[in-house]
């Protein structure tokens, strides 16, 4: 058997699991077409028939909000059917196992699975299990990827800062248990950032020689200092034991996110957050709402990189079938 590759026999994207290994052209080809979805503030939102006739199937194990209202209004947008499996309410709390939930849905004709799941491996064990004209999307795995994620973070920031080469990014906070951060790792070393700083607590950075190329930072002022883009991190309370939780009032303290800490990086920086924002923990209200958040164009691009990722594998998915 052939090792699990999310691309296909011509190298196109079949399922979106990683961004792991992805080259420059292939995120520059997907932000290419999310910013073809882009309209001005004010204009309607972009809609194509694009995705008429295709069915896009949501199974979300873990809580969400942008993710998965993004992907439902990427999908109606483009003329899909869509179905959101409430988890709670679906047989998998009878004991049914998630590949005979998937198969269930497949056999309802699903072309397209979206998923988010608090296990390693999942997305993946899926994909390797559909049928050959389905695609699986993770829209979060674990610790491990958030791929869309890394995209609309990307997208945000050629969109405010026109590329990527003679930036210095500062990702801060949890990066030990955060999806966010190391998708953020991927499609910025495929982009070749000028520089990446991984900036945070000993206890919540990565092991060391994991991100190898980014710099590591202890230190909030000195890991901000000059940087053009600094991306605040919720603390994933949720992947922590409840002894290792930091005391929200002491992280503020020192790791918050103000406006006077925020003026050691370049007056023109952007301050991203992936969401959902712990006010006053990572973030000060004052920045999250302030001149240099980009926080709501990041949610706004979510939901153009999840068309673009969905007209790409259905758009693949057809060629493939024309070969035929
Ligand atoms: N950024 C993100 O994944 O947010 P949700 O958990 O609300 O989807």
């Amino acid at each position: 058997m052939l090792p699990f590759s999310q691309y296909d026999a011509d190298g196109r994207l079949h399922h979106l699991i990683t961004l792991e290994g992805m080259s420059s052209a292939q995120v520059r080809e997907l932000l290419d077409r999310a910013q073809a979805h882009l309209r001005r503030p004010g204009e309607p939102p972009a809609r194509s028939r694009a995705l008429e006739g295709v069915s896009v199937g949501s199974i979300f194990t873990e809580p969400s909000t942008r993710t998965r209202a993004s992907f439902e209004l990427a999908a109606r947008r483009l003329g899909a059917d869509v179905l959101n499996l409430e988890i709670q309410l679906s047989s998998r709390v009878k004991g049914e196992t998630v590949l005979d939930t998937i198969y269930t849905l497949q056999a309802m004709a699903v072309d397209v699975f979206v998923i988010r799941d608090a296990e390693v491996g999942v997305c993946q064990y899926v994909a390797e299990h559909v049928q050959p004209h389905v695609s699986v999307l993770s829209a979060g795995e674990a610790h491990v990827s958030h791929p869309t994620q890394g995209l609309l973070d990307a997208l945000t920031i050629l969109q405010f800062k026109g590329g990527f080469r003679d930036l210095v990014v500062a990702v801060v906070g949890d990066v030990r248990h955060s999806r966010v951060a190391r998708s953020a790792y991927e499609v910025f070393t495929a982009l070749e950032v000028g520089e990446l700083r991984i900036v945070g607590p000993r206890a919540l950075l990565p092991e060391a020689g994991e991100m190898p190329g980014a710099r590591r930072f202890e230190s909030l002022e000195a890991g901000i200092l000059h940087a053009d883009v600094v991306m605040m991190l919720r603390i994933q309370r949720e992947r922590m034991a409840e002894a290792s939780i930091p005391d929200p009032h002491d992280y503020c303290a020192r790791w918050g996110l103000t406006a006077k800490r925020l003026k050691l990086a370049r007056p023109e920086a952007i301050v991203m957050h992936p969401g959902p924002m712990n006010r006053e923990v990572e973030i000060a209200s004052e920045v999250a709402d302030g001149p240099h958040s980009v926080i709501r164009q990041q949610v706004t691009n979510g939901v153009a990189v999840r068309m673009a990722v969905l007209e790409t594998v259905i758009g693949n998915r057809d060629r493939r079938r024309g070969r035929r």
